[in-house]
């Protein structure tokens, strides 16, 4: 009787088993094959040769996946074993590290999106490679999107845009290299978001600031520059990473359900917000290796939540309160490598196995781990007080002012003065000036001022290079004579060339001829065109380079401006940039008056 019982169970099991059989439409079969095709029949996917079943009733495997719903294939996970282990991607193939020649990612993606109701595609680790193409967009059911560590490169196309059924998108560990997309505003369900080791540029996306949706924000490692916006109104999110980036604003308030904000290796200015003592989800915190100034927030510590705070290598200064209160989940404290003066409170200063607590590099009065002198972060804390960033910025835009209003009235005496001379001696030609390879005729004081804007404009930034005069050598050296290859880009005012100093230090060199012979009219026209010019990746001037050209007066005298190359502008540079205008105009213009 038990017995019977057990097998009529089975039966019935069996029976709903088999019911539930979906027998995948013979077209999706056909794309999947022709998918292992693609893919170059990894080993991930044996099991699909001369497999007569159905292909929605596979096993599952760690590397294989397969769910259908209404005889369609709706999730295909497959994660190979091609990892990435390269720094560089040319844009080719690599025997071995990504699929040989003859894929082509075009062709790829158009069987994929046969597979019309896909919602959850996970493909890691094939290496596939190419630029992502836009038809993507036709997989409309997608809600989770996974190709993370392959080799696409390009932009991260916009029609993707329309996958409005997204809630996840991880792209992870390929080479993207264009512009951060900022298109998620129709992306309404979006919630995980992870970009993290890619090459992308520009600024955060302020279209997700919008997603309220959002739980994940991953974008480490890429080169995003500029502000850190707002994101006060994305009340869901959990973790925001952007480790390893260039993002240089000062902080902005942050979302009170944050538990994991990680800024860590940015460029990160001003002072640490009071408002983040307040932030009770938080468990981990790390802020290092930015540029931030000011007090310590005594609430950081005490917070209910906090177990790893990381406030080491910034520049924040003044002590810590003595009475200061450690969280009870404290484990890690980082505060090591900063201007902190005074005694550690008690709570950091007891020995514990279950606290960490590094101070190391400051001027704490301990006896345990490395301290400076005193006077190391005295000084470091008065020169703060002397010029603030806004005091900076404020003394680079007087001086700036004073020396473009200098400019001006020189070129004004000068065309005035050629003028009469012209009338003067008509049809008569200026007698051409050679220029020396010393500075001739340069005022000292404006030189004086090149020097404090130089430096001014690169405040921040470690071993700020001052103006010097470069020698002809020292730039054919760093240009290859400049080659071809070191071309940047050409302007109605001359060449510019990437180079490399001794040193290591990126350069661009703009060359500009002086024509020995110039009128009136040219010369405005030329200061015109300098005025204008301005170049996206020259940051601040460095020096320049007067080439003199032969003793016998048969070559054209050339001079060179040296500016600081950086591949992605920041905020420095754009600071900068209207100074750089000014300085390549002054320099400029003296040596053209000669
Ligand atoms: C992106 O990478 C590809 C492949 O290496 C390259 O051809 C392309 O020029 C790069 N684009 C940018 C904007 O750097
Ligand atoms: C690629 O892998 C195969 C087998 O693992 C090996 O025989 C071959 O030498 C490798 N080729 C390169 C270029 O590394
Ligand atoms: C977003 O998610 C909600 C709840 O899961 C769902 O009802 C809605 O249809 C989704 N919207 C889109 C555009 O997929
Ligand atoms: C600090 O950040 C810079 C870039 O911002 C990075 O190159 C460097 O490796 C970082 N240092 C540490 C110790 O993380």
């Amino acid at each position: 009787m038990g017995f019977f019982k057990i097998f009529v169970i089975v039966l019935v099991i069996c029976a709903f088993f088999i019911a539930n059989t979906y027998q995948l439409q013979s077209y999706e079969i056909q794309a999947l094959l022709q998918l292992r095709k693609h893919l170059e029949y990894p080993v991930q996917l044996d099991v699909w040769e001369n497999y007569h079943g159905d292909f929605c009733s596979l096993t599952s495997t760690l590397h294989m996946s397969i769910t259908c719903q209404d005889n369609s294939v709706t999730e295909l996970k497959i994660k190979g074993d091609k990892l990435v282990k390269l720094n560089e991607f040319h844009g080719f193939a690599i025997p071995n590290q990504t699929l040989s020649e003859g894929f082509s990612i075009d062709s790829f993606v158009t069987t994929l999106t046969r597979l019309s109701s896909l919602k959850v595609l996970t493909l890691v680790s094939l290496g596939i490679w190419g630029p992502l193409p836009d038809k993507i967009h036709r997989l409309a059911s997608l809600e989770l999107l996974d190709m993370s560590s392959n080799f696409l490169f390009g932009s991260v196309p916009f029609q993707m845009s329309r996958l409005i059924k997204l809630h996840t998108l991880t792209l992870d560990a390929n080479f993207f290299n264009e512009t951060f997309p900022d298109w998620f505003d129709s992306l309404h369900n979006l919630t995980i978001l992870s970009f993290k080791n890619n090459r992308l540029k520009g600024q955060f996306p302020s279209s997700m600031s919008k997603i309220t949706t959002l739980t994940d924000i991953v974008l480490s490692h890429n080169v995003l520059s500029g502000k850190l916006p707002d994101l006060t109104a994305l009340s869901k999110l959990l973790l925001l990473d952007l480790r390893e980036n260039h993002l240089d604003s000062e902080l902005p308030p942050l979302p009170k359900g944050l538990t994991t904000v990680l800024l860590s290796s940015n460029v990160f200015t001003g002072e640490i917000p009071v408002e983040f003592g307040t932030l009770n989800q938080l468990q981990h915190l790390d802020l290092s290796n930015n540029s931030l100034s000011g007090m310590l927030p005594a609430g950081l510590f005490s917070l209910s939540s906090i177990s790893y705070l990381n406030l080491a290598s910034n520049v924040l200064s003044g002590s810590l309160p003595s009475h200061l209160n450690c969280g009870g989940e404290l484990g890690f404290v980082d505060i090591s490598d900063n201007r902190l003066v005074g005694g550690l409170p008690s709570c950091l200063n007891t020995i514990s196995d279950k606290r960490i607590v590094k101070v190391g590099g400051n001027c704490l009065s301990l006896d345990t781990q490395y301290q400076h002198s005193e006077g190391y972060c005295k000084q470091a804390n008065s020169d703060k007080k002397q010029i603030t960033g806004k005091q900076i910025a404020l003394l680079a835009g007087v001086i700036g002012g004073i020396v473009i209003v200098v400019v001006f009235l020189l070129v004004v005496l000068f065309i005035f003065r050629r003028k009469r001379h012209a009338r003067n001696m008509v049809d008569k030609h200026i007698p051409p000036k050679v220029v020396q390879n010393t500075q001739p005729g340069v005022p000292s004081e404006l030189l004086a001022n090149a020097r404090v804007i130089s430096q001014v404009a690169n405040t921040g930034s470690q071993g700020a290079p001052s103006y010097r005069v470069f020698s002809l050598e020292e730039l054919l050296e760093a240009t290859e004579n400049f080659d071809q290859s070191a071309l940047l880009g050409e302007g109605s005012v001359g060449k510019i060339y990437k180079g490399r100093l001794e040193n290591g230090a990126y350069i661009a060199v703009r060359s500009l001829n002086v024509y020995k012979r110039y009128s009136n009219r040219n010369l405005k026209l030329r200061l015109d065109l300098l005025s204008k010019f301005r170049h996206p990746h020259l940051v601040s001037l460095l020096g320049h380079c007067i080439d003199g050209g032969a003793p016998d007066d048969s070559t054209v005298p050339r001079i060179f401006l040296i500016y600081e190359y950086i591949s992605n502008g920041n905020f420095r540079a754009h600071l900068s940039g209207q100074l750089c205008k000014s300085f390549s105009m002054s320099i400029a213009c003296i040596l053209m008056l000669g």
